[in-house]
C-alpha cells in the first residue's frame, strides 16, 4: 500500500512538473522580508562514540557491492535478480520497474542505450516509447528486429531505473551499475555492441562526443563496438538520419562479413 501511495504521489508530482511547475508554493503567502536572518551554522563537533556504545557501521562501497553481486550471477535470470536486490542506487526508489532487457538473449547484436524513460519505466522494457519505435524502424531497415528469431537483437540500457524527469545519469550511478552491465554483456555473449548515444559511450568507452564517435568501429568490453546517434536525438534532429543510415549499413556489412 505504502509503495502504491508513493507511486501515486510521484505521478502527481511528475504531472505538475510536466505542466511546467518549477516551485512548490504553500497556500498562505510568505513575506520573505520578514524572515529572520539566517544564522551562521556552528560547525558541529565530530561525534565521539560513548564508551561501551556499538562500533559504527562500516561504510559500504556500492561499486564493490555491485561487483560482488554481478560476479556471482551465473545466468541472465540470476543477474536480473541480483540487480533487483541491489539497494544502493537511489534511482530504484523513484522507479516503477526494473528495466532489464528485451529482445533475444544470445543475439549477435547487443544494443546498449542510456536509461529508461517514462514509457519504459511503465512497461519494464527498454526502448518502447517514441525513441524505441524509431529504433525498431532503424533495425527493421537492415533486417534486424528484437523479436525476429532469424535476425534478432538484444537490448538493454546503462541504467535499469528511470532517472527522475529523465535527467542525465550521475557519474556515481553509472559507476555502481557498470559492473552489472559488464556482467550482462558477458552473459548475453553478443558478437558486437551498438552503443546508442553519449551515455553508452561514456560508460563503455570512457568518452563522449557522439558526433565524432559515431560510425567509427571501436572496442568495448572486449568486443567490436559501433557508436550511433540516439534515436531520441534523431527525433529532434532528423537531418542526422542520413548519418544514422550510413552507420546502420556499416553494422549490416560487419554482420555479413564477420
Ligand atoms: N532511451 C534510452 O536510452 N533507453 C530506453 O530504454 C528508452 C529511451
Amino acid at each position: 500500500m505504502e509503495s502504491q501511495s508513493f507511486h501515486h504521489d510521484l505521478a502527481l508530482l511528475d504531472w505538475q512538473v510536466e505542466l511546467g511547475a518549477t516551485e512548490a508554493i504553500s497556500d498562505a503567502p510568505v513575506n520573505r522580508y520578514d524572515l529572520p536572518k539566517a544564522t551562521a551554522k556552528k560547525p558541529s563537533k565530530p561525534a565521539v562514540a560513548a564508551p561501551g556504545s556499538p562500533a559504527p557501521l562500516p561504510v559500504v562501497d556500492p561499486v564493490a557491492v555491485a561487483e560482488q553481486a554481478a560476479g556471482v550471477a551465473q545466468d541472465l535470470d540470476a543477474l536480473r535478480t541480483a540487480m533487483a536486490a541491489f539497494e544502493h542506487c537511489e534511482l530504484k526508489r523513484g522507479a516503477r520497474n526494473l528495466v532489464f532487457s528485451d529482445g533475444i538473449a544470445g543475439a549477435p547484436v547487443m544494443i546498449i542505450g542510456e536509461a529508461p524513460g517514462r514509457d519504459e519505466d511503465r512497461e519494464g522494457k527498454p526502448f518502447v516509447g517514441r525513441a524505441g519505435q524509431l529504433l525498431d524502424k532503424m533495425l527493421g531497415a537492415i533486417d534486424l528486429g528484437r523479436n525476429r528469431e532469424d535476425a534478432p537483437v538484444y537490448i538493454t540500457n546503462v541504467l535499469p531505473w528511470r532517472p527522475p524527469q529523465n535527467r542525465d545519469p550521475k557519474p556515481e550511478e553509472i559507476a555502481m551499475m557498470k559492473p552489472f552491465l559488464m556482467r550482462h554483456i558477458a552473459l548475453a555473449q553478443p558478437k558486437v555492441l551498438v552503443l546508442v548515444g553519449n551515455w553508452s559511450c561514456q560508460t563503455l568507452l570512457g568518452k563522449r562526443g557522439i558526433t565524432r564517435l559515431r560510425g567509427e568501429w571501436t572496442q568495448a568490453a572486449g568486443l567490436p563496438a559501433l557508436p550511433i546517434f540516439h534515436p531520441a536525438y534523431l527525433l529532434r534532429s532528423p537531418a542526422f538520419k542520413r548519418e544514422a543510415w550510413a552507420d546502420l549499413l556499416s553494422l549490416k556489412a560487419h554482420l555479413r562479413d564477420g
